[in-house]
């Protein structure tokens, strides 16, 4: 045994693929079970895929670069979920692609900020963070307001997040342009189908204080005020081992 081992010693080549081969074994070992086991993302009640505005809001939200300066994941560490709310679970990002996790707090983490605050403090707040919170470094957004919310392709949005594994269902896609302009709008008469269709409590409101236009404000609003909603934590009991603390 010893001997062979000699061999693989001096042979700097035979002992890198000794290595890559020990290597690749406890890689397969760890990695595979998860691609298998159904329970790697623990099902809970109340995740819904995002609805076509609060779809287009994660874009604007992606595109203005938020996830620089916020993350939206809160640990399971006491000082966090003291100041933040209850820790995030994995399904609560499960029909994020990408995820938004973030890297960097210059701000606080949004995971949970849904609720909140009012719409209006949300505008007044983007418009000019230093009006309501006088020493934030945060930038304005005033001209998210302006801009008439492009929404050609949400259609084909939603269908690429299927393709990715989001649960969208055909009638989804087929209303996704009906549903965004109802979610807008706290007098079209769709809510009780777009209701239906992603569930009750989707907030449907003119979310930027303009009711003649759809802006990037309304879409990010909307999105902002789902964030972290979705599940009713006072029902929710996690999974033994699920609960780190
Ligand atoms: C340069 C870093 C930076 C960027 C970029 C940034 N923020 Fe902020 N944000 C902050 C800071 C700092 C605060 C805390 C002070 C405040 O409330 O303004 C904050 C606060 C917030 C709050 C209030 C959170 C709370 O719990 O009180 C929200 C909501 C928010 N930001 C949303 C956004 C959105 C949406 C974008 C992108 C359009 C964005 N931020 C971009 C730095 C940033």
């Amino acid at each position: 045994m010893w001997k062979h081992h000699q061999k693989l010693e001096r042979h700097s080549l035979l002992l890198v693929i000794g290595i890559l081969v020990v290597v690749a074994i406890g890689g397969l070992v760890e990695i595979s079970p998860l691609f298998y086991l159904e329970s790697t993302i623990e099902k809970v009640d109340g995740i819904r895929p995002y609805t076509p505005l609060e779809l287009e809001g994660r874009d604007v939200y992606i595109r203005e670069g938020c996830y620089v300066c916020h993350s939206q994941m809160i640990r399971p560490l006491r000082d966090e979920v003291e100041r933040y709310g209850h820790y995030s679970l994995a399904a609560e990002s499960m029909y994020d692609h990408p995820f938004q996790w973030g890297s960097k707090r210059t701000g606080p983490d949004l995971a949970r900020v849904g609720g909140k605050y009012s719409d209006g403090w949300q505008v007044d707040h983007l418009t000019n963070p230093r009006a309501v919170v006088p020493e934030s470094v945060m930038p304005p957004y005033a001209f998210l307001a302006k801009k008439d919310l492009d929404y050609r392709d949400i259609a084909d949005k939603l269908r690429a997040q299927r393709t990715v594994g989001v649960p969208y269902t055909d009638a989804m896609i087929t209303n996704a342009v009906t549903d965004l302009e109802t979610q807008a709008d706290p007098f079209a008469p769709g809510g009780t189908a777009l209701k239906k269709r992603y569930g009750p409590k989707v907030n449907q409101r003119d979310f930027d204080g303009q009711p003649d236009k759809i802006s990037d404000m309304d879409a990010l609003i909307a999105y902002l005020q789902m964030l972290g909603t979705t599940v009713d934590f006072t029902t929710y009991k996690a999974d033994a081992g699920e609960n780190l603390r």
